[in-house]
């Protein structure tokens, strides 16, 4: 069954949003089948968000997301990376569509509350920096 992992990142966790964040993603029919609270340190931070290593913004995204704990769930089920990153929105808060997590919770695009990974592929290495296999309650 395809995987995704879905980051609530510090300005989402510090506002009091991970169960409303965690429960549309329930409401689509997504299993969570593992999550825990975590403070991200540096290396982890630089490593998850890698394949940014080079834009402007990566000292700064690697500061945001380990500013505060986040909460680290994996989800499950059919077109599970497609149907997550739908409801999360665009990137960019402002251009994200109603009724969207990142509309309705995002602050900018810098705190846009979530992360979704972007391809199966990319859901495997992301799940696995985050959780071990049997941390992961997979049917
Ligand atoms: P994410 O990886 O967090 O799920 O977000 P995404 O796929 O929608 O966007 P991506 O291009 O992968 O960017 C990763 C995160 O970097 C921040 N960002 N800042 N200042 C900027 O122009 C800028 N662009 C992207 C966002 O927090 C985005 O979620
Ligand atoms: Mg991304």
């Amino acid at each position: 069954m395809e995987k995704t992992l879905v980051l609530i990142k510090p300005d989402a966790t510090q506002r009091g949003l991970a169960s409303a964040i965690l429960s549309r993603l329930e409401k689509l029919g997504l299993k969570m089948v593992a999550i825990k609270m975590l403070h991200l340190d540096k290396q982890l931070a630089r490593q998850h968000y890698a394949v940014h290593k080079d834009k402007p913004f990566f000292s700064s995204l690697v500061d945001c997301i380990s500013s505060a704990p986040i909460v680290a769930a994996v989800f499950e089920g059919y077109k599970a990376v497609e149907r997550a990153r739908e409801v999360m929105g665009a990137t960019d808060p402002a251009k994200a569509e109603a009724g969207t997590i990142r509309s309705d919770f995002g602050v900018d695009i810098e705190h846009n509350s979530v992360h979704g990974s972007d391809s199966t592929e990319t859901a495997e290495i992301e799940i696995r920096l985050f959780f071990t296999e049997n941390e992961i309650f997979s049917s």
